[in-house]
């Protein structure tokens, strides 16, 4: 399986902290935000990675990251999104590298504190579909929430007024080689962008959806609040593990 990041955008929720520099590149707590889903994925078995970007400071990935030795891995890829499109419109990018294999994809601000390789090799075993995680949280209207029929997610609702559960869909997704014709289906949202909410629709639709609550904490990273709960959470990891 093919890993990819999505570290695109343009971080405006974080102005001016992202005025001269891209979201995915600020610290969270010792060390670049970036790092922590390449090790998420490294560590799950993921040996070759694309990180997709944007913006002005693009080559400042490829700097900081080099060829992705620091971390262990096969090979790091980059590809260039123009414009903030959204997140499935950044994914989409990522087809020819997929090379027809099933990918995880994995949003360049969401750090966890545990492993997900468990899940990787259920999905690896998985023969279609798609496989996403949950998170109870106290504020799920900030993110992709899902809608649960006893086991079964029968929708996810963006970012709704009024969430049906108290759960997030966060940023790791698993999938088969169909979501990039998926993605091509795809009509921008009212706010203008190809959401990935609309892609795990269609795979819940079409009954070929598997999830799974995910251990220990959880946390985004792209608004002041969850930045600063970020830097404390691995701060309080790190230390834990001295
Ligand atoms: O964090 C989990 C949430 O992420 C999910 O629960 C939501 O369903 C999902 O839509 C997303 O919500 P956000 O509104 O928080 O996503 P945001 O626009 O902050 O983008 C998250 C990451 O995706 C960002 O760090 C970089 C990447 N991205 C985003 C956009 C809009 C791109 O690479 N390109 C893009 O055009």
């Amino acid at each position: 399986m093919k890993g990819i990041i999505l570290a695109g955008g343009l971080g405006s929720r974080l102005m001016p902290l992202t005025k001269i520099t891209n979201k995915h590149l600020l610290p969270v707590y010792d060390e670049p935000m970036i790092y922590y889903p390449i090790r998420t994925l490294v560590e799950a078995g993921i040996t070759e990675i694309l990180i997709v970007t944007g913006g002005n400071s693009a080559g400042d990935f490829l700097r900081l990251l080099g060829n992705g030795k620091k971390f262990g891995i096969k090979g790091l890829n980059y590809a260039y999104q123009e414009g903030e499109g959204g997140i499935a419109e950044a994914l989409g990018l990522a087809q020819h590298f997929a090379d027809n294999q099933k990918v995880i994809v994995m949003l360049g601000d969401n750090i966890i504190q545990g492993s997900i390789k468990k899940a990787v090799e259920d999905f690896d075993k998985q023969p279609k579909g798609s496989k996403i995680f949950l998170k109870e949280v106290p504020d799920p209207h900030r993110f992709g929430v899902p809608i649960i029929d006893g086991n079964r997610i029968t929708a996810i609702e963006e970012k709704p007024k009024k969430p049906k559960s108290n759960y997030a869909v966060i940023g790791i997704y698993m999938y088969d080689a169909q979501v990039f014709e998926m993605i091509k289906s795809l009509k921008p949202s009212d706010r203008g962008e190809l959401e990935i909410t609309d892609v795990n629709n269609i795979y819940i639709k079409n009954n070929i959806m598997t999830y799974e609550i995910i251990d220990g904490w959880w946390t985004d990273a792209g608004t002041f609040d969850s930045l600063f709960k970020a830097a404390c959470l691995v701060e309080s990891k790190k230390k834990k593990s001295m």
